[in-house]
């Protein structure tokens, strides 16, 4: 049986990029394999927000998940503080991974720069705590969007230097996935890189927020000043715009605005009503339910619940099995 983990950090509301860079494929992955996924609360407390706020954004992103149709009942959903094993590989997993290689993680570098009063420790050590999500689950397959293309590789160095150290096959290599064959990345809409819960309000679709305020970030989008003549290539922003209609448009609609731009005769406020409109029309069902899962007290209480059963299960034989392996001995 094909074993599946991925997690998501509750530092905000979930958005298009969350969606189709991992949660749908943890829907088709439900159906057929093991799967974990969890809500990476520990994780999130490298940016330390305050406990009413963490708790808050797990309960939102819990229901998200639920929203979306991820559900407990095929699947292991749960908050990652629930499952104590988890802390305790990740510190047996710190004394195998090396400062230098650590520091010359992008995501550790693209921090320095985004946070510079709070460069903190556990943001150094974030992708050990990652190969330890993964390597507790003994997961063959992680999907992710293309951010995390990188910290995959580091969970598989980490993973071959522990059974090098000890001399064994313990832990098996994991592979990124995602259900469109390709790792994706959705960008943003201000053109500065891939859509982010850390990169601006403007720049994010975001499932539980108002249809205003999508349709009005829609119409604010980076674009440019348009084709001068026939044939010109797509500049970055728009690009963008053609990049997330393949997500939530026709393909009919796509080409047609594709053959305007190519004619340059293209309004861009009439592609952007067309997008707006598709991804309001995409995003709406959801924003219902995840409104609907948040007063849902129960449901939230009864997935965490047998999310975290079955997590601890799987992660508590490995930490048994991880320390019988380093030479942890009872007397
Ligand atoms: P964010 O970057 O918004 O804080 P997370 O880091 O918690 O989101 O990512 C959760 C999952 O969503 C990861 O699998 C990540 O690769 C995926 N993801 C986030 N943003 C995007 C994006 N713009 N495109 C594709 N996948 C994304
Ligand atoms: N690092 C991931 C992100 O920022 C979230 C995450 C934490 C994760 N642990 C994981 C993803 C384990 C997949 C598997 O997007």
């Amino acid at each position: 049986m094909t074993r599946v983990v991925s997690g998501i950090r509750p530092t905000g509301k979930l958005h298009l990029g969350n969606y189709f860079g991992a949660v749908k494929s943890f829907l088709k992955m439900q159906e057929e394999h093991e799967c974990y996924f969890f809500i990476a609360d520990i994780h999130s407390l490298t940016t330390h927000p305050t406990p009413s706020d963490l708790h808050c954004n797990v309960k939102q992103v819990l229901a998200e998940h639920l929203a979306m149709g991820v559900n407990p009942e095929k699947c292991a959903l749960f908050v990652q503080s629930d499952v104590p094993a988890i802390s305790e590989l990740y510190t047996y997993m710190n004394m195998n991974a090396y400062i230098g290689e650590l520091e010359r993680s992008t995501s550790f570098k693209d921090k320095i720069r985004s946070q510079k009063d709070n460069i903190n420790a556990g943001l150094l050590t974030y992708p050990v705590l990652m190969a330890v999500d993964i390597l507790a689950h003994h997961a063959d397959v992680v999907p992710v969007g293309k951010d995390q293309q990188q910290h995959l590789e580091m969970t598989r160095t980490f993973a071959n230097r522990f059974n090098h150290m000890y001399q064994t096959d313990y832990f098996k290599e994991p592979q990124a996935y995602s259900n469109t064959g390709k790792l994706i990345k959705v960008p943003g809409l201000t053109a500065q890189g891939k859509m982010s819960k850390s990169s601006g309000d403007t720049d994010t679709l975001i499932f539980d927020e108002d249809e205003k305020v999508t349709r009005k970030k829609i119409m604010r989008a980076v674009t440019d000043n348009g084709p001068s003549e026939p044939g010109m290539p797509k500049s970055e922003g728009l690009q963008n715009l053609f990049d997330i209609m393949e997500l939530v448009s026709d393909q009919s609609t796509i080409q047609y605005f594709d053959n305007l731009h190519q004619e340059a005769t293209i309004r861009y406020g009439d592609l952007k009503k067309q997008l707006a409109d598709d991804v309001v029309k995409f995003i709406e069902p959801i924003r219902a339910k995840i409104s609907h899962f948040k007063q849902d007290t129960h449901a939230l209480q009864k997935a965490a619940r047998i999310g975290a059963e079955k997590a601890n299960e799987s992660a508590s034989k490995t930490l048994k099995e991880v320390r019988e392996i380093i030479g942890f001995k009872k007397f």
